[in-house]
């Protein structure tokens, strides 16, 4: 019942001729297949193109990395909400460990932005995930927990329904070490308890929980085998337009 949703982050990669070319040959892999949301989130300089580009697509959707939570005003280098709908892009990335990490985004502020994001009709990518220090310390549920709640505090059960949720565990990204199947269905679970804590079961049966962190064409198949695995986020393999089409195909197959 709930639609796979693959999205690719390409982080701080890709100009906008790069886009153009990798466009032209991702809708030829990706024609015949159906039954899953497909998400590019590019940097922000190349979304005014690609959202020429695809010309409002059903399947292709478009992603940010990232947004502001004030309407306008002197906030020097970023971005709002409105200046994203006014590209049509859908989706928008918040909270990833690398906004955490090295820009050092709180759980207060991803919450700033989450708020802002669903009241401006866009859907948040949320993620959480734990380091490998946390969980070598067998914290990493509690982790899950306390960015779930701070993240999504004042969310609303319905609003839930416009929420994705990405499992990014720190250590699985860029590594090329995935969480094993059976290590993201066991975080994945975890995460949908917490939020039917925070809404109800009904509404927590219903959030689409990505797994990232690794992600490859090799590997997609297993991990989208588990039962609360509903997607990916896809950095580095999506960065090449036939290798992200076959992680597509995975979802469906
Ligand atoms: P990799 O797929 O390169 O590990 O990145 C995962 C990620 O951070 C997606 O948001």
């Amino acid at each position: 019942m709930r639609k796979k949703i693959i999205a690719a982050n390409w982080k701080m990669n890709m100009t906008v001729a790069e886009t153009v070319s990798y466009l032209e040959s991702f809708r030829v892999h990706v024609e015949p297949v159906n039954g899953v949301e497909i998400v590019i989130a590019p940097p922000f300089t190349a979304i005014a193109k690609l959202s020429e580009l695809l010309g409002g697509s059903q399947k292709i959707r478009l992603g940010a990395q990232n947004m502001y939570f004030e309407k306008n005003g002197a906030f020097t280098g970023e971005v709002s909400a409105s200046m994203l709908r006014e590209l049509f892009v859908k989706y928008v990335i918040l909270g990833h460990s690398e906004r955490r990490q090295i820009f050092g985004e709180t759980d207060a502020l991803v919450n700033k932005k989450v708020v802002t994001a669903l009241a401006s009709g866009l859907r948040p990518i949320l993620c959480v995930g734990e380091t490998l220090e946390e969980r070598d310390a067998g914290r990493e549920k509690e982790v899950l927990e306390t960015q779930l709640r701070g993240s999504l505090a004042g969310v609303t059960a319905a609003q839930m329904n416009d929420v994705v949720v990405a499992y990014e565990p720190v250590w699985a990204i860029g590594t090329g070490r995935n969480a094993t199947p059976e290590q993201a269905q066991d975080a994945h679970k975890h995460v949908r308890e917490v939020l039917a804590e925070l809404t109800d079961a009904g509404t927590a049966a219903k959030v689409r929980i990505q797994y990232g962190g690794s992600v490859k064409p090799a590997n997609a198949a297993s991990l989208l085998g588990q039962p609360d695995i509903d997607g990916a986020l896809v950095g580095g393999a999506s960065l090449e337009a036939l290798g992200f089409s076959e992680i597509v195909k995975a979802a469906v197959a």
